[in-house]
């Protein structure tokens, strides 16, 4: 009999077993007879009006079939889309362009190459308009206005937290601090980009879309919303997404490239890819980050926090395509008071229109959690260098304590469990932290620049309970189905779509645990509209949260009807029935049971009369609360006063994400999700010139760290489990990305703080880094 290899197991990831080979089924794999290639003529300017779209030499090039313009979509109305936050997109333009590399216009070809050939001879007259690129003066009274259909470039405002309390508490504090705090603009460069293959079948009427989406039912729904006017309605739609190559948010929303492609498939009648290059990718979607914060701490001299205010300039791009909770324009931000017992806070975020690609998603990241940490997390550490206190004692004094949990934070958020002393204390003990403050006094007195930085963070994630989430008014539940078959094996589908985590090997530990089927005999999966039960996805950690809780309360409902049948076969009373992994027995008599698989045969073969066959349940699982994994990181550098490189000698990093379904698979979330941390930490950033040309727009440019420039990571753990979750775990997907980058800057910034620095800005370049030296009269030479 197979081990059952249930929770706690490193279980191989079963999904290598096709990856390694090179057998992976990505979009770009997808070839169907007669299927034609689709690509896209984008514009050169920020900001520019289209007086004519020339596609006479195009049409004339060997294998263009068609060109598709914004006037042919608008006969259909669906030339614009909704975003996810209810704004609007262009899926093409009308007359006007607001972002460099903004779809124009698309070919349609015989070949990807044909249809590059034919991009290449479409001619668009531009007259270029002004443009605006800082969000700053895009607030400034007459500034050039990004929307003709909006009164202004502010979208919105959003505030929260108790703003009386918190400007007095300010008022009567002994001290307090401010800093200007850029997160600047990223993009998630997974390495599959964006891309579909749409299939309409006129006979049926019936629309077929492989598609790189994280969220496979939502796009299902919002394509019939948008396109019902058309006949095209739900049960009419079939959304596939099959293995996606990294996701990271990047794959919520919808772009304009996989509705040209659904429109030219019903147009021609023929099926259509559409596959963005590299620079598409990262010059037009899938943007995260890009927050000016203003970020204000008061408290005592004896290191104690009370208040806390920060105001943010969120930089949205032209339209709001975040993918957000409805409620929640800034997402989950207001988690900002982190890990600390703040008595007062209040936020405020103004969303601003520029002449920028529509940004803001969730880059692994809980709907802004890491803008919200990295604000706390620095200003933590300016308010201990204010008042001449260690790092790691404010934080201790700091903390909510063990048993203040659940603790209800000034800013409304219910934490469930945490024991924040502790996982910092181990990660001090892992590193050697007290002597490490030695060795940085002394090389101090030598001239030599060693920087200590701690990040405590708090996350939240599994959005979430339906009394607060939803998207665009769907509701953020979970779902499970389970069907267990005659042999006692069985195959569980989920809302849910992975893109890399691991799903079908650890789901299947989760109901493996429950039933006692060994996981290997548990098929798992997802992504498939027509066969998994309705789910929002996979983005923000919420997979282990929510639908890892609806395995286990599905798996239970079976194990109750298990129970039922089990009776039936053992003659004997429910009531005396004990349950064992695996198996049910009569209480006092072990030798009288009957496994899971002999259950399962009998409810096909021989169940009780008036019992309904089979041995299957679905569960919708609506959380009672979020999950707060939360974790301490401690990093150290040395900072090359000659070129201003920083070097990270170590980081340690201890988690907590409650119970560990797979500890391997955990430790590998951990050392991405450290990667990508460093990345936005150490080299990636987007910015723009002030005529909107992008800088960044291919990976000569746009920096991502390999093997050879990232630390060596060292993993430690606690385990606090989630008092609500049906197995006591927490999600962990994006903890590391979140937590890293503050740990990163603080050690930069600990390392510089006697010559007088209070913050730089990520990322933390040579160059960065050499001027700041420079500034302060302490590069090696001055
Ligand atoms: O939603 P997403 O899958 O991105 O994030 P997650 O729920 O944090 O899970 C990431 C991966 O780590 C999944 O394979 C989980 O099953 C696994 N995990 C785990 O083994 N134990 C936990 N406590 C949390 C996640």
């Amino acid at each position: 009999m197979a081990e059952v290899q249930g929770l706690g197991h490193s279980r191989k990831r079963v999904e290598d077993a096709r990856f390694l080979r090179g057998q992976g089924n990505y979009i770009d794999d997808f070839k169907l007879p007669g299927m034609l290639h689709l690509d896209i003529v984008r514009s050169p300017y920020a900001h520019a009006k289209i007086k004519a779209i020339h596609t006479e030499k195009a049409m004339a090039t060997p294998g263009v079939l068609a060109v598709i313009d914004g006037p042919t979509l608008q006969k259909y109305n669906v030339h614009n889309m909704p975003t996810l936050m209810s704004d609007t997109q262009m899926v093409l333009p009308i007359d006007t362009v607001k972002y460099q590399y903004q779809e124009v216009a698309a070919v349609l070809g015989t070949d990807r190459y044909t249809a590059a050939d034919g991009v290449a001879a479409v001619e668009v007259d531009y007259e270029p308009l002004p443009v605006v690129v800082d969000p700053f003066k895009a607030l400034e009274p007459g500034a050039t206005k990004v929307r003709d259909d909006k009164e202004s470039n502010h979208i919105w405002h959003w505030e929260w937290g108790d703003k009386e309390k918190t400007n007095q508490d300010f008022e009567n504090a002994e001290v307090t601090v401010k800093e200007n705090i850029y997160i600047p603009r990223i993009h998630v460069a997974s390495i599959e980009t964006c891309g579909c293959v749409a299939k309409w079948d006129a006979t049926n009427t019936h629309l077929t879309l492989w598609m790189t989406t994280q969220a496979p039912h939502a796009i299902r729904t919002v394509v019939a919303l948008i396109t019902g006017h058309l006949g095209l309605s739900e049960e009419r739609i079939r959304i596939i997404s099959p293995d996606i190559g990294g996701g990271f948010g990047g794959k919520v929303p919808a772009y304009p490239g996989y509705v040209i492609a659904v429109a030219a498939s019903i147009v021609t009648g023929a099926p259509v890819k559409w596959i963005e290059n590299r620079t598409e990718n990262l010059a037009a979607d899938s943007f995260g980050r890009d927050y000016h914060i203003t970020a204000e701490l008061a408290g005592k001299k004896d290191g104690t926090l009370t208040s806390l205010r920060f105001k943010t300039i969120a930089d949205h791009g032209y339209t709001d395509a975040a993918a957000q909770p409805s409620k929640f324009p800034a997402g989950m931000f207001h988690i900002c008071t982190g890990s600390y017992d703040f008595k007062s806070a209040f936020v405020e975020v103004d969303g601003v229109y520029t002449n920028k690609p529509p940004g803001g998603i969730a880059y692994r990241c809980s709907f802004r959690v890491t803008e919200a940490v990295h604000a706390i997390e620095r200003m933590t550490d300016v308010f201990a260098q204010k008042i001449g206190m260690d790092a790691a004692e404010i934080r201790m004094k700091n903390f909510i304590k063990p048993e203040q949990f659940p603790y209800k934070s000034a800013l409304g958020w219910e934490y469930d469990s945490g024991d924040y002393p502790a996982a910092l204390r181990k990660a001090m003990d892992m590193i050697g932290y007290e002597n490490l403050r030695k060795e940085q006094a002394e090389k101090r007195e030598r001239g030599e620049f060693m920087g200590i930085g701690i990040s405590s963070f708090t996350e939240i994630v599994g959005a979430g309970p339906s009394k607060h989430f939803d998207i665009l008014g769907l509701k953020m539940f979970g779902s499970c189905e389970i069907r267990v078959h005659p042999t006692g094996k069985a195959i569980a589908r989920f809302g849910t779509k992975s893109q890399g985590q691991g799903h079908e090997t650890t789901y299947a530990q989760i109901i493996a645990e429950e039933l006692g089927i060994p996981a290997e005999h548990i098929k798992v999966e997802e992504g498939d509209t027509d066969t998994a039960p309705y789910g929002l996805g996979t983005y923000a950690s919420r997979s282990t949260p929510v639908d890892g809780a609806a395995a286990a309360m599905a798996s239970r409902k079976i194990r109750a009807k298990a129970k039922q049948i089990a009776a039936h076969l053992l003659e004997a009373n429910e009531e005396d029935l004990e349950w064992e992994t695996g198996r049910f027995f009569v209480k006092g008599s072990p030798d009288q049971g009957k496994t899971i698989q002999e259950i399962a045969f009998a409810a096909y073969t021989n169940h009780p009369q008036g019992m309904e066959g089979g041995l299957e349940a679905v569960n919708y699982y609506d959380p009672p609360n979020l999950t707060y994994p939360f974790g301490s990181y401690i990093c150290v550098v040395d900072i090359d006063r000659g070129t201003g490189e920083v070097k990270i000698r170590r980081f340690v990093a201890v988690d907590d994400c409650g119970v560990r379904i797979n500890p391997m698979i955990v430790e590998g979330q951990i050392h991405g999700g450290l990667t990508m941390g460093f990345a936005p930490a150490m080299m990636e950033e987007i910015t723009y010139d002030e005529n909107g040309n992008i800088h960044g727009s291919n990976f000569m440019d746009y920096l991502l760290p390999t093997a050879v420039e990232s630390p060596k990571w060292e993993l430690g753990e606690t385990v606090t489990p989630s008092p609500h979750h049906p197995i006591g775990a927490k999600g962990v997907g994006e903890s590391a990305t979140v937590g890293a980058p503050a740990a990163i800057a603080n050690a930069v910034v600990d390392a510089l703080w006697h010559l007088g620095v209070r913050n730089i800005d990520i990322p933390l370049t040579p160059r960065k880094i050499w001027e700041v030296l420079h500034k302060h009269g302490a590069t090696l030479e001055e």
